[in-house]
């Protein structure tokens, strides 16, 4: 384990089980469509590539950068930073998430999916934080991995001003390192 990690909160094995499940729940739901994961770059890498190889339907990636910033309304404002390849025009779009905490980025993000045309738009997410969400973006994730508690929280694409993404576990960051 790194010296940074207080605790190990979730395990590889555990995050390849759960990865696993909702990949088998995705590809029945999918049954004879051909949906397209759109990962939240950087930390969805590591779920995304874990998830997609239990996916049994015909499937495609594609990648979108955002950041959120405090815009003038309440919701928050997202840049971004990278889009889409290919357009979405009546797809199917599962955007894939590392971590739902205030709900700002996905609720944004799901707007614009929509904007650009998407027929459906559902979330996969490895980690929902239920009790970081804020009243504006009362959004839940369709596939969620682990529901986990109000604590930082780093590893398996989850980082600490870009560090820790590379750790195979969701681990606790010790307080003196933030
Ligand atoms: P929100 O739901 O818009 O607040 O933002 C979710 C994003 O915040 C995630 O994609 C992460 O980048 C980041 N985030 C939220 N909680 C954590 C955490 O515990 N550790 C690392 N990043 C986090
Ligand atoms: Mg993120």
């Amino acid at each position: 384990m790194h010296s940074d990690i207080e605790e190990v909160l979730i395990s590889y094995d555990e995050i390849v089980k759960r990865a696993k499940e909702i990949g088998e729940e995705i590809s029945s739901e999918y049954r004879g469509k051909r949906p397209i994961l759109i990962g939240l770059l950087k930390g969805s890498v590591p779920f995304l590539a874990e998830l997609m190889k239990h996916i049994t339907v015909d499937m495609e990636i594609d990648f979108m950068d955002v950041s959120s910033y405090e815009g003038t309304e309440s919701t928050g404002d997202v840049r971004i930073n990278k889009d889409l390849e290919n357009s979405v025009k009546d797809d199917d779009l599962i955007i894939v998430e590392d971590i739902i905490d205030t709900g700002k980025t996905l609720k944004k993000v799901i707007e614009i999916l929509y904007s650009k045309g998407a027929k459906s738009v559902k979330v996969a997410t490895l980690l929902d934080k239920p009790e970081g969400r804020i009243a504006s973006c009362d959004i839940e994730g369709d596939y969620v991995g682990f529901t986990v508690p109000n604590r930082f929280l780093v590893g398996f694409g989850l980082d600490y001003n870009q560090k820790y993404r590379n750790l195979p576990y969701i681990g606790i960051l010790k307080r003196e390192c933030y």
